[in-house]
């Protein structure tokens, strides 16, 4: 896969959280989202790939754009056919709310490498690279804290779990105190969660608890370029669920590990943040109508990390105006 694509996608993982952005604390979360989403859409059409949508805003139904199945790009001769995951905006009420860490995300790959996850939660377990092969989703909290600490050459009482503030963790939430392990909670945004446990400058080690199994295969993506290690299980709550997931392909107990996610190393991941955040930042406004991002660029190929900062002229992108 052309390297510079990663690159291009960093135009449009920007462009949707320069429009987004405008959104922050403003209360509305589908408006933030449809920004986003427009924003992204208009973005992926200045890009030569010949792309189909796998994660998206839902099915065609469901969504104007960005929908499951759409294609993006142009099937000219040479354009490579890639697979698409986006989240235009993961953490659409952290920017209602005016809370941290909403980005803008995508991952891109060869047709056929990403699994078309379906619209349900997902048991996730993710730890950067230095904890890589000491995790088991199917064991307990004990034991994969516990390894992790072994790996990571803490003491259990070092080690940081990352996990979404929901009700339904309480039970995980006391498992892993009783370990005598810190928690770090967030109200949003499981994919940075997951990204962070990389970053050791992050302060967190795992990521545990259920969200959203689209943004486990993002999460996956990022974890594969960036050495770390990412599991998962789909979690129907119904019958129409379960139904989704044979129509779908995808296997009910299953333990979906990083490569079954997301397969081979052509992975180009791409994701700006949108409100402040600690690893990535936020949208900034400054004086003469300019306004600055920050985008982490990550490929499999090559391990590459990149941050890059950009400042938009925005009397030069009419489209990003108040
Ligand atoms: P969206 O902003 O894309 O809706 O997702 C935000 C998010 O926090 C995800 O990062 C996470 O996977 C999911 O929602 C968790 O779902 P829930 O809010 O239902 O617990």
């Amino acid at each position: 896969m052309d390297r510079n694509l990663a690159v291009n996608l960093a135009r449009v993982t920007e462009a949707a959280a320069l429009a987004s952005a405008r959104m922050l604390g403003r209360g509305d979360k589908n408006k933030a989202d449809q920004l986003a989403v427009d924003a992204m859409r208009r973005m992926f059409d200045t890009i030569d790939i010949d792309g189909e949508v796998v994660i998206g805003e839902g099915e065609m139904d469901e969504a104007p754009m960005l929908y499951i199945g759409e294609h993006i790009g142009t099937p000219r001769e040479g354009n490579p056919k890639v697979d698409i995951a986006v989240d235009p905006l993961d953490g659409t009420l952290a920017v209602a709310h005016g809370l941290a860490n909403a980005i803008a995300v995508v991952a891109v790959a060869p047709r056929g490498c990403l699994l078309n996850a379906p619209d349900m939660y997902m048991e996730k377990l993710a730890v950067g690279p230095k904890a890589k092969g000491a995790i088991d989703i199917k064991a307990s909290v004990k034991v994969n804290i516990e390894n992790v600490a072994k790996a990571l050459e803490k003491d259990p009482s070092d080690i940081t779990v990352i996990i979404l503030d929901r009700e339904r963790h309480r039970k995980m939430i006391n498992e892993i105190r009783e370990t005598g392990a810190r928690l770090k909670f967030i109200y949003d945004g499981d994919v940075l969660g997951a990204i962070s446990t990389c970053f050791e400058e992050a302060g967190v080690d795992i990521l545990m608890g259920s969200g959203g199994a689209p943004e486990g295969v993002l999460a996956a993506a990022a974890l594969k370029c960036l050495g770390g290690e990412f599991q998962g299980i789909l979690l129907p709550e119904d019958e129409v669920q379960r139904e989704r997931c044979i129509r779908m392909g995808v296997e009910l107990d299953k333990v979906y590990l990083t490569d079954d996610l997301v397969k081979g190393d052509e992975i180009a991941f791409s994701a700006t943040g949108v409100s402040y955040g600690e690893l990535l930042e936020g949208v900034k406004y400054l004086d003469n109508n300019r306004a600055t991002t920050e985008t982490l660029i990550l490929r499999a190929e090559t391990g590459t990390v990149r941050f890059m900062k950009a400042v938009h002229q925005l009397d030069k992108k009419p489209e990003y105006a108040k």
